[in-house]
């Protein structure tokens, strides 16, 4: 469904993963891009956490980071989404929320505000539904960001008591400028197993011209990637906004159906490795994709781990020599390893070159697939430079992790801070189909 050619985000006709504390960081955004999801927001960023944060160019990660004074990244993204991730926040203030808007807007696709949070923490500070009694401060917070940003502009609500008063309102919020609005199914005091009214989203997405984003499917209606298009009809949307079922397994977005959870969670994991995520939010997710089997003994491991190498130990990561190479470059402060890769018209298989640091490695695999020998090559490449090609021992961790914070910050921000790879001492059993291809060489 990606439209390559449209820089301007558009909110007709796509899949979109909600926001969600927590689950709605990088690694996650990054995985349900890659399985399909066209436009993924942030979990909700409070206005007056952003406002002190400082833009830096991490240049290990090879993120841009919003770094809080006290070190936190409170968000963390990456050339890969910029074009696809909303940035939502927390406000009550036209004024702030158009200073934080303003401080991110180059390094996002659009610009959302929650009014559907229905949790005290959000309400007593005027915030998430609070604001939905307050349609004078909504207009005042969604004109003055539509007139200040150059990004389009969003808004997720959920509905009210009345339907007339529903269709009102975001007749009202058309009227600001807002290039779409988000619309979960229920009311302020329904809790999520109640049913999502799907003919008050229809009724209000006939009312107004802009596209409505429909939310609340998840368990009732949206259990597969079929019933994406099923909520989406059954509402008359333009778009389809998928929370719960995405944060169980994220290949809900794959057109070809949901993949494994053992697999969906080892890619999770690759990426909240590569990203340095903090461990609680790793382990949140997890726990959340392996629900059914959390009363496993390795669920209950897992439930009870306190740190990144306890989470790894039940769930031995997947490092590929590719992502070896990559961290090495950085720690060495190089530019990163460029793989040439050519296809042989006689046998149609592939041959691949890494340039590392001005000098040319090959390997002598020709293989089908370009994975495989641009593995190979990195393999080649790590033992003419003397490093460990990633074959790690069991148990052993790959990774140091440099902590900017500590754990009780760990909710409701993105990550910890840099990660480096001690490349020369570790060994680990790498499972990966490609990688047993790769270890015969
Ligand atoms: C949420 N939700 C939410 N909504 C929002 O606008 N900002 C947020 O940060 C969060 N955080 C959040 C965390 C978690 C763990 C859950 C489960 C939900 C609400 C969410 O985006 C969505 O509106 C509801 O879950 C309904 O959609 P589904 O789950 O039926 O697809």
């Amino acid at each position: 469904m990606i439209d390559q050619t449209v820089s301007r985000l558009c909110y007709r006709n796509k899949m979109i993963l909600a926001p969600m504390v927590r689950v709605g960081t990088l690694p996650m955004r990054l995985l349900a891009l890659d399985y399909g999801a066209d436009i993924v927001y942030c979990e909700e960023l409070i206005d007056l956490k952003m406002i002190q944060c400082k833009r830096v160019v991490n240049e290990v990660l090879d993120t841009i980071d919003y770094v809080a004074s006290d070190e936190r990244v409170i968000f963390r993204t990456c050339e890969r989404e910029k074009n696809h991730v909303v940035f939502q926040m927390g406000t009550a203030d036209a004024q702030r929320a158009l200073t934080v808007a303003r401080l991110v807007e180059n390094d996002v696709a659009g610009i959302d505000v929650n009014m559907g949070c229905p949790k005290e923490y959000s309400t007593k500070g005027g915030m998430g539904v609070a604001l939905l009694s307050n349609p004078d401060k909504i207009e005042a917070i969604l004109s003055t960001l539509v007139k200040g940003i150059t990004k389009p502009v969003t808004c997720k609500i959920r509905i009210l008591p009345s339907l007339e008063d529903t269709i009102q309102l975001v007749k009202r919020i058309e009227r600001t400028g807002v290039a779409a609005v988000a619309v979960h199914g229920r009311r302020k005091e329904e809790r999520p197993q109640h049913p999502v009214h799907c003919d008050i989203i229809k009724a209000i997405s006939e009312a107004v011209s802009i596209p409505v984003i429909a939310n609340g499917g998840s368990q009732e209606i949206i259990k597969e990637y079929a019933g994406i298009e099923e909520f989406r009809q059954l509402t008359n949307a333009s778009s389809v906004m998928v929370a719960r079922a995405a944060m169980w397994n994220p290949s809900i977005f794959r057109r070809e159906g949901l993949l494994p959870a053992e697999k969906v969670l080892k890619e999770y994991l690759s990426y909240a490795i590569k990203y340095d995520s903090h461990y609680s939010n790793t382990k949140y997710c997890l726990c959340q994709m392996l629900r059914e089997k959390l009363e496993s003994a390795q669920g209950k491991k897992l439930h009870a781990a306190q740190s990144n190498e306890e989470i790894w130990r039940e769930y031995p990561p997947q490092i590929t020599p590719k992502m070896i190479l990559l961290e090495w470059c950085r720690k060495q402060k190089l530019p990163q390893p460029v793989y040439v890769t050519v296809q042989r018209p006689s046998d149609r298989l592939f041959n691949s070159v890494v340039t590392v640091a001005d000098k040319n490695y090959s390997s002598s695999c020709w293989d089908k697939t370009k994975k495989v020998v641009e593995q190979s090559t990195a393999i080649v490449c790590l033992r003419s430079l003397g490093l460990s090609d990633g074959r790690l021992c069991e148990g052993e961790n790959p990774f140091t992790h440099k902590r900017k914070r500590d754990e009780e910050h760990a909710s409701n921000t993105e990550s910890t801070g840099s990660t480096s790879l001690d490349t020369n001492k570790k060994k680990q059993s790498i499972t990966d189909e490609n990688m047993t291809t790769d270890f015969r060489l």
